[in-house]
């Protein structure tokens, strides 16, 4: 299957990392497709931590292609510290690819997201502040610089004069700041394109020869379902569609190149930042679950906010991506929690039930979920390697969430590690390699 997407299910933070890690082995070429250094995927390799923002988790496989589309929004200072990073730790990146249409996080960017959420105080989203939203903003209204505007002086200092001159009155407070100084930006982003041209490419063109001479081709989300611009939480959301849809937009192919949708899914639910979380949990259970699943964000360190499973919001994000798979990460995690909870139903305030995820902002901010309890176990599961190795309430838990989704699980996370996995039912073309 030459096509496959893998996208978050939920609020983002589920895995994806591994899992795209995982599946590369057969892949011939990876590439992300929307987000930008908002972004954190943690690999553990051979008890080696990785931390990536922008560059796709598959570059530590040396024989890959991996690229980042036109759809994401790049910082080209983080990039280049990811490159040299890798480098200096002996990870080839000869392979990497960086697409002359993707967007230029600006230092204005990330001036404007911090100013922005300072502004909105109590009614903050709680972005990352890497400068996201301002930058997707900027693209919409074709006032964006893109990477291929980073080999050319001249026309890179327009554009910056250009995308600017709309902001002088927000930018105002930072007139003095040496980030804003037009030579001295323009000077940095040149040397930017200097040590970034031979990673510059036509990135779609790649991903069509990929594809029409057979290969297998993974394109890789960030941030998730639930934080979709169009579908997810609005507007406590990411600025990009982090949806399956979106892939052909942010890599550039069709739809029919996409064979396989796989969703990555946490056996609990965490959401970073502000907005509605029905199945919350402000108590023990949840402080539990935020140090034994060593909830902190990968590119913020926040402390992220834990709950039950949303089965709801689940089934939503199935339906929405057309996920044909599901990879259920950090198992081992409930371990010892008794008894589970999966939220089924949400109830709004007004007593009304909501079966499906409701569009409306109002009920989904003051609904409260309704659970069904499952038994939960108490061996630790980071050993085993096959369903049947499992207690039997794991294995029922795994079941339950399958059912009542109506996917196949796939894959279920037992720990960090990346042999940490169990492969279930019929075990995938791809583990064969
Ligand atoms: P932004 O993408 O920085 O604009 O942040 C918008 C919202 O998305 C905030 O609630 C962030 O915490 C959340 N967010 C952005 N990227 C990620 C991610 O990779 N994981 C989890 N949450 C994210």
């Amino acid at each position: 299957m030459p096509g496959i997407c893998i996208v978050g299910a939920q609020w983002g933070d589920e895995g994806k990392g591994k899992i795209t890690d995982l599946l590369a082995e057969r892949a011939e070429m990876i590439v992300r497709f929307q987000g930008g250094n908002n972004a954190g995927h943690t690999i553990v390799r051979g008890g080696e931590e990785f931390k990536f923002h922008l560059i796709p988790s598959g570059i530590l496989h040396s024989d890959k292609l991996c690229a980042i589309g036109n759809g994401v929004v790049l910082d080209p200072r983080i990039l280049w510290e990811e490159i040299d990073g890798l480098r200096r730790r002996g990870v080839d990146v000869a392979n990497l690819r960086v697409s002359a249409n993707a967007h230029l996080i600006m230092p204005y960017h990330v001036l404007l997201d911090t100013a922005g959420e300072m502004k909105l105080g109590k009614l903050s989203i709680g972005t990352t502040r890497r400068g996201i939203g301002p930058c997707y903003a900027d693209k919409a209204a074709r006032l964006g610089i893109r990477v291929q505007d980073l080999l050319d002086p001249k026309i890179l200092r327009k554009k910056i004069m250009a995308a600017m001159e709309p902001k002088r009155l927000s930018l105002r407070p930072f007139e003095k700041d040496p980030l804003l100084d037009l030579h001295a930006m323009t000077e940095e982003y040149v040397t930017y394109g200097h040590r970034l041209e031979p990673y510059i490419a036509d990135t779609a063109r790649l991903c069509w020869e990929a594809l029409d001479g057979g290969d297998t081709v993974i394109f890789e989300g960030a941030q998730a379902t639930l934080l979709d611009l169009d579908h997810g939480t609005y507007p406590f959301v990411t600025s990009s569609n982090p949806v399956a849809g979106a892939a052909c937009i942010g890599a550039g192919v069709g739809p029919h190149d996409i064979d396989e949708v796989w969703g990555v899914v946490k056996a609990y639910q965490t959401r970073v930042g502000a907005g509605p979380f029905p199945t919350e949990l402000e108590d023990e259970v949840g402080a539990r679950l935020v140090e034994a699943g060593h909830e902190f964000g990968t590119t913020t360190g926040r402390r992220r906010r834990t709950g039950w499973l949303d089965l709801v919001a689940l089934r939503y994000a199935v339906r929405l991506n057309r996920m044909d798979y599901l990879a259920v990460t950090k198992l081992d995690v409930l371990t010892g929690v008794e008894p589970l909870r999966v939220a089924v139903r949400y109830r709004s305030s007004e007593g009304a039930v909501f079966d499906e995820f409701p569009y409306h902002q109002s009920i989904l901010h003051s609904a409260s979920a309704e659970y069904e309890e499952l038994p939960g176990w108490t061996e630790p599961v980071g050993d085993c390697r096959t369903q049947a190795d499992l207690p039997a309430p794991a294995r029922d838990f795994l079941r339950y969430v399958s059912d009542f989704v109506g996917v196949p699980i796939r894959l279920a996370g037992v720990g960090p590690d990346r042999d940490q996995v169990i492969w279930l039912g019929d075990e995938p073309a791809l583990r064969a390699a």
